[in-house]
């Protein structure tokens, strides 16, 4: 599959369209950011480890019967996916409290959250990405109600999913973002699933394993990263 033009260059991906006007290619980079893109840095293997970790993932999600927009992996940095129409929405489940949650509503870090909890904020940098709720998306047609039921009830399902995978690989899935998109008038998965966008830590010590280190300056990210690979089995070169 030939790559054709820049589509859109995000904080740590870029994407081509390609000669399928249905098809995408996903370049996974080595640059991290944080902080609305306050803080960035390249960290080298990290755009080869989210990529194989990303397949690894998806692959998991549609086999448990979640729709991804993941195709194939072409090489060590890219991914061919679907070409979504993406809502501007992110989806959040927490297991845990930690980040946001902790600063805008005052509980204590590591509470657990039994049942888990639901948010859904806006895709907007300059905005801080605020969290908004489902009579937003409404009001302000960002997505649709029948939207709105497929998001919930497939973001809580790939937390039946991912939960149980990483906790019998010793990690406990603290929380993560999800965004999805229409194909051909039917949602699907879209983006990635990486330690960038969600919380992993490790089961007995608590040990923090995703993009926290870098966010926190605690160092060890990508050595971070290929440990959860590691552990769930993910083959890196
Ligand atoms: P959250 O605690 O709301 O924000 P922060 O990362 O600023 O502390 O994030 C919850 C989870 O969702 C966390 O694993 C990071 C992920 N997330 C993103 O990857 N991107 C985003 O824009 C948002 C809002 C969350």
């Amino acid at each position: 599959m030939n790559k054709r033009d820049e589509l859109i260059v995000g904080k740590a991906k870029t994407v081509y369209t390609t000669d399928d006007p249905d098809k995408m290619i996903m370049h996974f980079r080595n640059d991290t950011s944080a902080f609305d893109g306050e803080k960035i840095e390249q960290l080298d293997r990290k755009g080869m480890v989210n990529n194989r970790f990303n397949a690894f993932i998806m692959q998991k999600l549609e086999e448990a019967g979640v729709p991804t927009h993941f195709e194939s992996i072409l090489n060590d940095q890219e991914s061919l996916v679907k070409r979504l129409k993406m809502l501007p929405i992110e989806c959040v489940v927490r297991n845990i409290a930690s980040g946001s949650l902790v600063r805008r509503l005052g509980v204590e870090d590591g509470l657990e959250l039994n049942p888990p909890t639901f948010e859904f904020f806006l895709k907007n940098d300059d905005l801080h990405d605020p969290m908004i709720n489902d009579y937003h998306i409404i009001s302000f047609k960002w997505g649709t109600q029948e939207d709105i039921d497929a998001m919930k009830d497939l973001t809580f399902k790939v937390n039946d999913v991912l939960k149980k995978l990483f906790l019998d690989a010793g990690m406990l899935l603290v929380d993560y973002k999800l965004e999805f998109g229409h194909f051909k008038g039917k949602l699907y998965l879209g983006d990635e699933f990486s330690p960038d966008g969600c919380r992993l830590w490790d089961a007995e010590t608590r040990k923090k394993l995703d993009k926290d280190r870098f966010r926190q300056g605690l160092g060890g990210v990508v050595e971070a990263y290929e440990e959860v690979a590691h552990r769930l089995g993910v083959e890196l070169p």
